[in-house]
């Protein structure tokens, strides 16, 4: 153990500089400014909605499939109203089955509700912390018709396996790519794997509506399908494949952006390259830091995959295993040396139950008493709300913690969180404790490779979408 005196025990702290900084508030706050006052024209001309996917709608969407190299590209008013139409598109119904990583943000996986079907857990791979193919494998049955892989943190999820067994069984892969935009893995956009992409624009994620989401897909068929779900206005015109004869209606759900959200996406979506640019320098400097440390590891980012989008900078906390604090102390110690860490948000839903395959709404709501389509009239409700045991998400859910994406400081800063982790784990684990990482070797810090940008993808267009 280190004999340096921990900032909590008196002694000095690691690190005084604050995040993010007062500067980049200030950069933050001019930059959205100069984006809404852009905005300004549009409402001036005294109409603030689009219907038909028109003008900045068909803009972002152009834009965006420029990035992924996607055929179709549909933006909505949520990433939950992308998923839902992804399930809806590729067939997802009553009797079915989706099977869906437990450690993700809830949006995941309830959309599958709304179509009537049952999502069903399952485990993640400990080194990257995306779906585990091989537990993929272990829950097909007949009645799964999606695999949904969640690119967690930027993080690739390892694609060319997934589709190797979606494929092999005949069953639809839905990418949400929430939190990796710009990601590619073996030199494919994330998105593009998969039957359809769904990514959010919430506020905080790397391309930023305020509230959005887009669905890229290269089926003429399968945009149709997201189409009629929730697009009234567009569908006669906006049709790829000319699916469906229904007039100008949908099927009761509006999804569509507005007009102002996709302004502010597009102009997000131009300092996505930047953002990529800087999260990859920090999240480098930071694993770098981590390598050999006993007590944490980095996540690792699989041969032949970039990071995108990022979103948080999580890492496993496995001191406590090794005789050091509980994860708690952990945090509220490396918060003491100046470091902005906390507890994982995502391993403990609604910071009580657990990853997701512990919810209540998936393992003790009575759904049909609800009413709605929420839940599935072709089997029996406790024969959809079986209780699974994943070992890896469960030892994941007291491990995780969490910086912020560090996309506004230095790679200086990001260094100095990986030493305030050092100098706590340092202090705190007995050097004979006897217990060492499971890992054989340290991870290695992968060098990252630049992320897709705009306008620099191998773009396939289509002209589906009414141009501005
Ligand atoms: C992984 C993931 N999936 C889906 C969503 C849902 O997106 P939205 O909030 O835009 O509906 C989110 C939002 O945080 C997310 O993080």
């Amino acid at each position: 153990m280190s004999t340096t005196k921990l900032a909590i025990k008196g002694g000095k702290r690691s690190m005084y500089a604050i995040y993010p900084s007062p500067l980049a508030r200030i950069e933050k706050a001019v930059v959205l400014t100069a984006d809404v006052l852009g905005m300004i024209p549009r409402i001036a001309r005294g109409k603030t909605t689009i219907g038909d996917g028109s003008k900045i709608v068909a803009k972002f969407e152009r834009a965006f499939r420029e990035l992924v190299g996607s055929d179709f590209s549909l933006a909505m008013n949520s990433g939950t109203a992308t998923l839902h139409s992804a399930y809806f598109a590729v067939g997802v119904g009553p009797g079915h089955e989706v099977i869906v990583p437990a450690y993700t943000w809830h949006a995941s996986a309830t959309p599958v509700l709304q179509c009537g079907a049952t999502p069903v857990f399952c485990d993640v791979d400990p080194r990257t912390l995306t779906a585990d193919p091989d537990d993929i494998e272990r829950r097909i049955t007949d009645r799964t018709k999606a695999i949904c892989v969640v690119h967690v943190w930027g993080n690739p999820t390892e694609m060319d396996r997934i589709m190797e067994i979606a494929d092999r069984h005949d069953i639809a892969v839905v990418e949400d790519c929430s939190h990796a935009h710009g990601g590619v893995y073996k030199g494919k956009a994330l998105g593009t794997w998969g039957a359809v992409g769904c990514f959010s624009l919430n506020a905080g994620k790397a391309v930023d509506a305020g509230e959005g989401g887009i669905a890229v897909t290269d089926s003429a068929e399968l945009f149709d399908r997201m189409l009629i779900l929730g697009h009234f206005g567009r569908i006669k015109r906006g049709q790829a494949a000319d699916t469906f004869d229904f007039g100008d209606m949908s099927l009761g759900l509006k999804y569509r952006p507005h007009q102002c959200a996709m302004h502010l996406a597009r102009a997000s979506l131009k300092r996505l390259s930047g953002l990529n640019r800087r999260c990859g320098r920090s999240w480098e400097a930071l694993s770098a830091e981590l390598v050999g440390v006993r007590g944490i590891r980095a996540p690792e980012t699989l041969p032949g995959a970039t990071r995108g989008g990022y979103q948080a900078f999580v890492l496993v906390y496995e001191g406590a295993d090794m005789g050091g604090l509980s994860r708690e102390e952990f945090v509220k110690t490396v918060r003491r040396e100046g470091a902005p860490l906390t507890v994982d948000r995502y391993s403990k839903v609604n910071f009580t139950y657990g990853m997701l395959h512990k919810a209540p709404l998936f393992t003790q709501v009575h759904r049909p008493t609800l009413g709605g389509g929420c839940y599935d009239p072709t089997r029996s409700w406790e024969d959809t709300v079986q209780e699974v045991c994943l070992p890896v998400c469960e030892k994941l859910a007291d491990q995780l913690v969490s910086f912020p994406r560090l996309n506004t400081g230095s790679t200086r800063f990001a260094r100095g969180c990986g030493r305030a982790i050092r100098k706590v784990l340092e202090a705190t684990i007995p050097a004979d404790s006897g217990r060492d990482n499971d890992r054989a070797e340290p991870t290695k810090v992968r060098k990252t490779q630049p992320a897709v940008e705009p306008g620099r993808s191998k773009a396939r267009q289509s002209d589906v979408v009414v141009s501005a």
